[in-house]
């Protein structure tokens, strides 16, 4: 079978490879060989944080896939962000080890269903969380991330007409900041709508002194409960900067790794899922990338993403607008 009609039926390239394979060198040679940079996310595990040139939100990525040099971006997140990337930066190559990896959230606004949404409401501005596809971007005016969503809608006028999508929570978290009315689109994300309230609260009896922080894809009852709601960096930074010894962390347990390696004397609770039993903060999409497929796909090249012209066009608008934007506003 060739590579193509391989990464067609699995979604990525899978190949035997001699067990005693160093994937960390053999990456690091490679990135050097190919003038490659990989991308990660802070939801990776914690190997593929250590071998990524730039570790950020979804924001910091966006930036730096708009101004890389680099002749190969393999990223190591899910695929609106690399999509995202090849959006703001065409002429290079974009690579997702795993062409599975998608995102719930994302999926949760179907591009035919939210145009439909979109034409019911012509004189609505259309804001859209950058977890979205391409399609949806292409009906935005202007996309946000969860790092600059309230100085962007803060932005328009108060008396805006504002459509935003596809996250309900965070958008409702934006409404009760900036005083505003969006029409919400009902879309949310698997992990972060798992998180058990009286669970948290069973927790905060035992670490009564631990500060909740939470990312506000959290449903807003337990945003309620949060002593700092942000982005993933933002609750990073926020874990550096504070003065508490104990955190309980309401979002992925990918970013524990990063909060530890920061601050090894402080204690970190990952917050808990309604079952128990399950391992549901966990992100199943971003997990799927391993070393083994950044290796190959950094190797062979594959899957790379490639988009429609003219539709790449019309999605880059909104997402450099939001560059823009979070440029002027020092973000
Ligand atoms: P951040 O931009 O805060 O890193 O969030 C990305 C994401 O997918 C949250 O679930
Ligand atoms: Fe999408 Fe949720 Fe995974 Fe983030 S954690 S990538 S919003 S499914």
């Amino acid at each position: 079978m060739d590579i193509n009609n391989i990464i067609k039926e699995k979604g990525f390239l899978d190949i035997d490879l001699p067990k005693d394979i160093d994937y960390k060198s053999e990456i690091e040679k490679l990135k050097k060989e190919k003038n490659a940079i990989i991308l990660g996310h802070y939801y990776q595990t914690d190997d593929i944080q250590e071998i990524s040139d730039i570790l950020g939100d979804s924001l910091a990525l966006a930036q730096e896939a708009a101004k890389t040099n680099a002749d190969l971006i393999v990223f190591a997140g899910v695929h609106f962000m690399a999509e995202t990337a090849k959006l703001v930066n065409p002429m290079k190559k974009v690579v997702l080890p795993d062409l599975n990896a998608g995102c719930s959230l994302a999926d949760s606004a179907p591009a035919d269903q939210f145009e439909k949404f979109v034409k019911e409401h012509p004189d609505h501005t259309v804001i859209t969380y950058i977890n979205s596809s391409t399609e949806v971007k292409a009906l935005t005016d202007v996309c946000v991330t969860s790092s600059n969503a309230v100085q962007i809608v803060n932005s328009f006028p108060k008396d805006e007409k504002l459509i935003f999508a596809p996250d309900k929570n965070l958008g409702s978290y934006i409404n009760k900041i900036s005083g505003r009315n969006m029409l919400l689109w009902d879309g949310a994300c698997h992990v972060h709508k798992e998180f058990s309230i009286p669970r948290l609260l069973e927790l905060k009896k035992e670490y009564p002194n631990a500060k909740i922080i939470a990312h506000p894809e959290c449903q807003s009852d337990l945003l309620i409960l949060a002593d700092h709601i942000g982005s993933t960096s933002s609750l990073l930074k926020f874990t550096q900067t504070d003065n508490n010894e104990q955190y309980i962390v309401a979002t992925e347990s990918g970013i524990l790794h990063q909060m530890r390696k920061f601050s090894p004397n402080k204690h970190f609770i990952p917050a808990p899922p309604e079952d128990s039993t399950c391992a549901c903060n966990d992100c199943v999409f971003m997990k799927l990338n391993t070393l083994k497929k950044i290796y190959l796909a950094m190797k062979y090249e594959v899957p790379e993403i490639t988009l429609d012209e003219e539709l790449r066009k019309r999605a880059a608008k909104p997402i450099e607008r939001m560059l823009e934007i979070s440029a002027n506003l020092g973000l």
